[in-house]
């Protein structure tokens, strides 16, 4: 079986990270979302991946290379304009051919594998299998009508008036049945080509397309909450579904580690307190501060007199003299400090940024 990842899109809802970024690459854990994502289907067995890139695709590629990390040949397939899901799997038609394939957005994050949903769509070989997990507000997804044998009998997008709290996630499996039914499908009102429309066409055609329920956990990192909420669950896991992990930096005698804390090698805290779960990055310097818990701080980060609690910390950012952060994703080379000698606020922020600070 072939893969296919998703890795273009526009990241509006990430703004601003995603006019430098691509979303794939924003770190959860400190490992970008696309590795997260290449690990599952390596551990499924994929030997040959495509990846669908957009404006961001050179950095795609940089960060991702050509598989061997993976264990996998990658094929690089440029998207000129995000014209939407089911538009990408006629971008990779050619290197898909005829096989079976596993189409992964490359934003979604499922931690507890696919291993299972693979082996359901090998044995019993629908013409497509979704994934679907049990939300609490189906109307924000496309929900899925399940009969008899799992069988999805309809698909609809975002409904008013959902007929299941079944919301389709971002792993979907195919057999070569699904590229007619991209080639007779036309764009909707947004101007996608919807992978949804091709669904709905190959169930009203007699095709098979069944549904799985996803048991574990699931997030489509989109916004910035959904990041934050994904860092502390893959957070949560540390030291469970990372065995390579351990203490390889240098923490001092007069700091205090508390609870699941990974400093990175050539990583320095020196009269700290950090509160697990915690991964300071490789090259970071941690002084004087209060990190955690679920803070992953990126590499060649400084924290200086800082105070940090649920926060991602992006390669080379530093906080000086902030006592009290929370809930923050700071992006690379960002810098946020005090200043004692006047007493205003100053804000240096690009466009699309949010700063809430204190009345
Ligand atoms: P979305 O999150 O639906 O779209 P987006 O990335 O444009 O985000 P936003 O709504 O915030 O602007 O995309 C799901 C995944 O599929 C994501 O990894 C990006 C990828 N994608 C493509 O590669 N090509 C496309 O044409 C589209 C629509 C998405």
């Amino acid at each position: 079986m072939k893969a296919l990842v998703l890795s273009g899109g526009e990241g509006t809802r990430l703004r601003p990270f995603t006019y430098s970024m691509a979303k794939q690459l924003v770190p959860v854990a400190n490992r970008p979302v696309l590795e997260h994502c290449l690990e599952n289907l390596r551990n499924i067995g994929v030997e040959e991946t495509g990846i669908v890139v957009g404006g961001h695709g050179a950095q795609v590629e940089a960060a991702i290379g050509d598989g061997a990390r993976f264990g996998m040949r990658i094929t690089y397939i440029r998207q000129e304009a995000p014209l939407g899901l089911a538009h990408c799997v006629s971008l990779a038609s050619g290197f898909l051919g005829g096989d079976d394939f596993v189409m992964y957005l490359g934003d979604n994050v499922l931690a507890d594998g696919i291993a299972e949903a693979a082996e359901t769509f090998r044995r019993r070989r629908p013409d497509a299998q979704i994934l679907v997990t049990k939300v609490a507000d189906p109307r924000q997804y496309g929900v899925a009508e399940i009969g008899a044998d799992d069988t999805v009998r309809a698909l609809v997008e975002k409904p008013q008036e959902p007929r299941s709290d079944l919301a389709v996630i971002g792993v979907y499996f195919f057999t070569a049945a699904v590229h007619e039914a991209v080639r007779s499908i036309v764009p909707s009102a947004r101007g996608e080509l919807e992978i949804t429309d091709a669904l709905q066409h190959m169930i009203d055609h007699g095709r098979t397309v069944t549904a799985q329920v996803y048991g574990g956990y699931w997030k489509d990192t989109g916004r910035i909450d959904d990041l934050l909420e994904c860092n502390r669950a893959l957070l949560g896991r540390l030291g469970t579904d990372r065995p390579e992990d351990g203490t390889g930096g240098d923490v001092d005698a007069d700091s205090v580690v508390e609870g699941r804390v990974v400093v990175e090698p050539g990583a320095r805290v020196i009269r700290s307190r950090l509160t697990g779960p915690v991964v300071i990055g490789a090259g970071s310097v941690v002084r004087d501060s209060r990190v955690g818990p679920y803070v992953a701080v990126g590499r060649d980060c400084v924290l200086d007199t800082a105070g940090v609690e649920d926060s991602i910390l992006l390669e080379g950012a530093s906080i000086t003299d902030v006592p009290d952060l929370h809930s923050c994703v700071i992006g690379r080379w960002a810098r946020v400090r005090a200043q004692g000698e006047s007493s205003h606020n100053r804000l240096i922020i690009g466009d699309h940024t949010q700063a809430e600070v204190l009345a």
